[in-house]
């Protein structure tokens, strides 16, 4: 545990680690299904004017925070839904193999980032009716989780208006925003938010704020 606490925090401070950091262990099995395994979507597709909230977050043992009844990112990704109107749709993988301990869940991670996986995630994801979508996740290894890369790959974003936001415990936005252009180049990438997962957590008033400000200069 203080091993990896270490090198996470280190990672944290440079602002985010690349794929070529030094890989770490191999994994234990993964044990402990998580979440459900589908694709959860509130009111989806409901109506095209709409903007969607498109996100990965998890609950359980996390940094900083400890156990964790709701994810550091659906709270971010909730009060962008509750100030837009816009829908919720939450992105889980296909097996729910991220373990629940945090120690874990950073070797699971760092193996697929090693791997440069593309980890499945469930269901369907209707985006089609959708011109905006603000797109957020958790900073993993001074990256999107690479499922978030298979969301990307498998959808089609061209010419939409991409709005990214990330939750992190140093690493910031950690270049969600140019790695999503590159994934997706034929959209419009928006300045996106960054909020400690910390802040998410415990200091709701606070974030609700900053979303609120951000939210203010974005023209879409
Ligand atoms: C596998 C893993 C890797 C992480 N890597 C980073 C990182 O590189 N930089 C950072 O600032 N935070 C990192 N964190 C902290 C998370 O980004 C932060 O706790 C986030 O708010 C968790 O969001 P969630 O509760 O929605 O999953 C990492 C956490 C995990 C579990």
């Amino acid at each position: 545990m203080k091993r990896l606490s270490i090198l996470l925090a280190a990672c944290m401070l440079l602002g985010g680690c690349g794929s070529n950091s030094a890989p770490e262990p191999a994994a234990e099995p993964a044990s402990a299904p998580a979440e459900t395994a589908a694709a959860e979507t509130d009111n989806a597709g409901s109506e095209a004017s709409k903007p969607l909230v498109l996100y990965f977050s998890r609950k359980g043992e996390q940094y900083v925070v400890g156990v964790i009844e709701e994810g550091n990112t659906a709270v971010v990704a909730k009060m962008i839904a509750e100030e837009t109107g816009a829908d919720l749709m939450k992105v889980l993988p296909a097996d729910d193999h991220y373990p629940m301990t945090y120690d874990e869940l950073t070797e699971v991670a760092k193996q697929e980032q090693n791997d440069n996986a593309r980890p499945e995630y469930a269901g369907e994801l209707n985006i089609a009716d959708y011109d905006v979508i603000f797109v957020g996740s958790p900073v993993w290894w001074g990256d999107w989780p690479m499922l978030m890369y298979t969301v990307f790959e498998n959808n089609d974003f061209s010419g939409k208006k991409l709005i990214p936001f990330s939750t992190h415990e140093g690493s910031g936005l950690a270049g969600f925003d140019k790695k999503l252009a590159k994934a997706c180049p034929d959209s419009t990438i928006l300045e996106g938010l960054a909020v400690r997962g910390s802040d998410a957590q415990n200091n709701r008033e606070q974030t609700k704020q900053a979303v609120t400000d951000w939210l203010g200069t974005l023209e879409y």
